[in-house]
């Protein structure tokens, strides 16, 4: 008799979370992205059936991140980091358009000259002594994120011949269980790399595509400080809570 995947050990209903539609998410294998050639497996993945481990998430407490985390732009005594100042702001939602608040939010970019406080960057462009370019929030009870930071700018990476990454702003979100956790990028609008970044293509669907990148917004354009830009976020929601039973659950047998 097949198990139950729906079912732990100790017998309790679990929610489990459903795979995305096929051409949202890249596929493991990338052959343009040179560097996936290594990473990407040989073989069919294997199934885990969801326990507990994985369907609950961490608890970060509150006083781990401070508000202080979330401007990246006035760390360090002495100066602010140079560049085009934006404001970048949003909701995280479910797949149920649920707000999910008190998830931790975290972002990594480049400076606005195009590198990485990193010591394996090496592009030829200057480090900025007042952006260290990381920054972390908790989003409120609205599921909303806020960051003070600067646009970053483009960079070279050596995919291939004069191969220039869009502006973009890496994201990671741990949501309300560890089947949650969302890593991915975000582009800026109108960037005239998108045609020729292999990473940003990689993203099979035009309509997931655009749903990785921000959306200015005038009116969250502070006059005579910064622009304003903003985007939602949407992760995986649970299909139905513990205490729920529908036939449709049982979908999750059959998804690849
Ligand atoms: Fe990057």
């Amino acid at each position: 008799m097949t198990p139950n995947p729906l079912l732990s050990r100790d017998g309790l209903v679990l929610p489990f979370y459903r795979h995305p539609a096929a051409g949202v998410n890249p596929p493991l294998d990338t052959p343009a992205y040179r560097a996936a050639a290594l990473r990407a497996p040989r073989q069919p993945l294997v199934p885990l059936p969801q326990g507990l481990t994985e369907i609950t998430g961490p608890l970060l407490g509150e006083e781990r991140v401070q508000p202080a985390d979330a401007d990246l732009t006035t760390r360090y005594p002495g100066g602010e980091a140079l560049g085009q100042r934006i404001i970048l702001t949003g909701r995280v939602l479910d797949s149920g358009g649920r707000p999910v608040p008190d998830t931790l939010v975290e972002i990594w970019q480049a400076n606005a000259a195009g590198r990485y406080q990193h010591q394996i960057d090496d592009h030829p462009a200057p480090l900025d002594p007042f952006f260290d370019g990381a920054g972390r929030c908790m989003t409120d009870s609205d599921g909303r994120y806020r960051f003070i930071t600067i646009k970053p700018g483009a960079y070279p990476w050596g995919n291939h011949h004069n191969a220039w990454r869009p502006a973009h702003i890496h994201f990671s979100l741990l949501g309300r269980a560890f089947t949650q956790r969302l890593i991915t990028q975000m582009y800026f609008p109108g960037d005239p790399l998108f045609g020729f970044d292999p990473i940003f293509n990689s993203v099979p669907d035009p309509k997931a595509r655009e749903r990785m990148i921000c959306r200015f917004d005038l009116a969250l354009t502070q006059p005579e400080w910064a622009l304003g830009f903003e985007w939602d976020i949407v992760l995986r929601g649970p299909e139905a809570t513990v205490f729920e039973r529908q036939e449709k659950r049982f979908e999750y047998k059959d998804s690849p």
